[in-house]
């Protein structure tokens, strides 16, 4: 099973990462590792550590995580990715999945994922046909909390002491975005 590529416009693009990609994913996240100061993973010190991750996510498949280079006239500049996709469980319909993204600081401020959220959410309410999607994010992540809430997604609510990263207990913002509350 494979999964598409997301047309932006003619310079940016959304293709299915390939195990080719790791590298310029760690070049980017080794050289800025400020880009991690808020996300699940810290700044690689090797390119094993991203192509493990990418094997894993090619290995579990699509019908559990669908990942995107962002492309900017070919060159990655960044990720996103449907994670942790759920169809059912026994009686229960879900069709839901969490989104996550970063992008190199050289294109950020820029709208680019902005155009990056809005076509992953244009597909998953369509033709991937989920019902809602997620997002979380530390509490101190004001851009992507702002970010989010510009395309549509809502607060839940923020989970106290949520995860630890690097000895350091956070709070995080738990959003959701529902197909039939999102316009295109
Ligand atoms: C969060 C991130 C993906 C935003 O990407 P971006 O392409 O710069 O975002 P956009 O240019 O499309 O901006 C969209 C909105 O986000 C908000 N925003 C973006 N960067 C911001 C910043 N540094 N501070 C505050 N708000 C910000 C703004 O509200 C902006 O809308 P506006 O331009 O109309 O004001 C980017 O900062 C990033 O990659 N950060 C590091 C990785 C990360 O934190 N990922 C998310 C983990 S939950």
């Amino acid at each position: 099973m494979t999964f598409p590529s997301l047309p932006i416009d003619e310079r940016l693009s959304l293709d299915p990462i390939t195990h080719e990609d790791a590298m310029g994913a760690f070049m980017l996240l080794s050289t800025y590792p400020e880009i991690c100061a808020h996300v699940t993973f810290t700044p690689p010190k090797k390119v094993d550590e991203t192509a493990g991750y990418f094997d894993w996510v090619l290995r579990v498949g699509p019908s559990k995580e669908r990942v995107w280079k962002i492309c900017l006239d070919g060159e990655l500049i960044g990720m996103i990715g449907l994670h942790d996709i759920r169809r059912r469980d026994q009686a229960l319909r879900l069709d839901r999945a969490e989104v996550g993204y970063w992008l190199g600081p050289a294109h950020q401020r820029q709208g680019v994922m902005t155009k990056a959220l809005n076509r992953v959410l244009e597909y998953s309410f369509g033709e991937f046909g989920l019902r809602k999607v997620v997002a979380e994010h530390f509490v101190v992540n004001e851009a992507s909390g702002n970010l989010l809430r510009k395309v549509g997604f809502a607060t839940v609510g923020v989970m106290r002491d949520h995860v630890e990263k690097q000895g350091q207990l956070h709070d995080v913002v738990l959003l959701e975005l529902l197909g039939s509350a999102y316009a295109v």
